[in-house]
């Protein structure tokens, strides 16, 4: 028997939006197919997400979640890589480290493992989520994010994309020139006098634990750069993480000021919950200052460069998570079935413009 082949000519593929190539089968709609046409081309697929942002392959038929993990690993050759989960647990034991930290600081997003790198996002609200890249609350987050629809909502509930280059370019040149010399730095306070089994847990993770006189504790993470530049392009992108409780109301007043036909919006449930705050400081750690006119700007100078993705049973994506950020958009949640894989380690800081400068000069 000869070897299938698995070539490019079987896809047909078009530029769908600004950012995002879709691609079709123009036959075998099978994913074991599309599993090797991936691997058989993964230089090219590599190559193309830094080329464009978003490849969307459509019209496959849909398997289990283990089929679009094999089609991640396998298929692309991405080493799936969650930041939740460096250890790489069991996905039930990551769910109840999420469910107990999310205790600890007062909220959480209700996502869950079905195994360690796969996780079924959140229930839909009445809310449209802070845009943000996943992980970007720590300069080592994933680069890429693969997504899959095993079931979409049965009205709007799109994903929000947005290029965060056009929106750092369509932001006045102070502000930009602000950002690229800023770094954000999150902190969590504790919803609770810590115990010892709190202790025991923070001290394997990447906080630093500074204790409050009320028995509470501040849990900090280390600065993060504002923006970062995409490796293969240089191309200078703002990277949001707005689930802070600080930057909740602008990133609400934002959603109502640029999405004026989604009936009523809430603000974001998670980020009201999470005692997390979201402050820009310099490079020698001093805070710079940050309005709530800013912030809002920042905000809805991303949903103006918004596509709005409405999802397809069966669609599959890959995300290049530096250059494209993200949030769910309000609607039903029905039985919405969207997982998520998280993959290759990326650390943001030497991406810095100016880690850049200190290279060059
Ligand atoms: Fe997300």
């Amino acid at each position: 028997m000869s070897p299938q082949n698995f070539s490019l000519d079987q896809l047909q593929a078009e530029d769908s939006h600004d950012f995002v190539t879709t691609y079709t089968p123009k036959g075998d709609a099978s994913l074991a197919t599309l599993q090797g046409i991936l691997e058989h081309n993964r230089e090219f697929f590599t190559a193309k997400i830094a080329e464009r942002g978003v490849l969307l392959f459509r019209g496959f038929n849909s398997g289990s979640h283990q089929d679009f993990h094999s089609l991640v690993e396998h298929g692309m050759g991405m080493e799936p890589w969650n930041a939740f989960n460096m250890k790489k647990m069991p996905g039930f034991i990551t769910s109840w480290l999420r469910q107990y930290s999310e205790k600890l600081v007062g909220g959480g997003d209700y996502r869950r493992y079905l195994d360690k790198d796969t996780v079924r996002l959140g229930p839909v609200e009445a809310a449209i989520q802070g845009p943000h890249t996943e992980g970007a609350i720590r300069s080592e987050r994933s680069r890429y994010i693969a997504l899959c629809c095993f079931e979409p909502a049965p009205y709007r509930a799109e994903t929000g994309m947005a290029d965060l280059h056009e929106a750092y370019k369509a932001l006045p040149e102070a502000l930009q020139a602000k950002y690229d010399r800023a770094w954000n730095r999150f902190y969590y306070r504790s919803a609770r006098p810590l115990n010892w089994f709190d202790r025991l847990m923070l001290s394997f993770s990447p906080f630093d634990v500074i204790k409050r006189p009320d028995g509470r504790a501040d849990l900090a993470l280390p600065p993060c750069p504002s923006v970062c530049t995409v490796p293969e392009t240089g191309n200078v992108c703002v990277q949001p993480w707005a689930f802070a409780r600080n930057t909740n109301p602008q990133a609400h007043k934002a959603a109502q000021e640029v999405f004026t036909d989604r009936g009523e919006l809430k603000p974001d449930s998670t980020a009201a919950n999470m005692s997390l705050t979201w402050e820009l400081c310099d490079e020698s750690g001093t805070a710079v200052e940050w309005s709530e006119e800013e912030q809002q700007l920042l905000f809805a100078t991303i949903y103006r460069k918004a596509l709005l993705m409405e999802w397809q049973k069966g669609d599959i994506a890959f995300v290049d998570n530096v250059r494209i950020g993200h949030w769910r958009m309000n609607g039903e949640q029905g039985e919405r079935k969207l997982v998520q894989i998280q993959a290759t380690n990326f650390n943001a800081e030497p991406y810095h413009p100016s880690r850049l400068e200190q290279v060059s000069t």
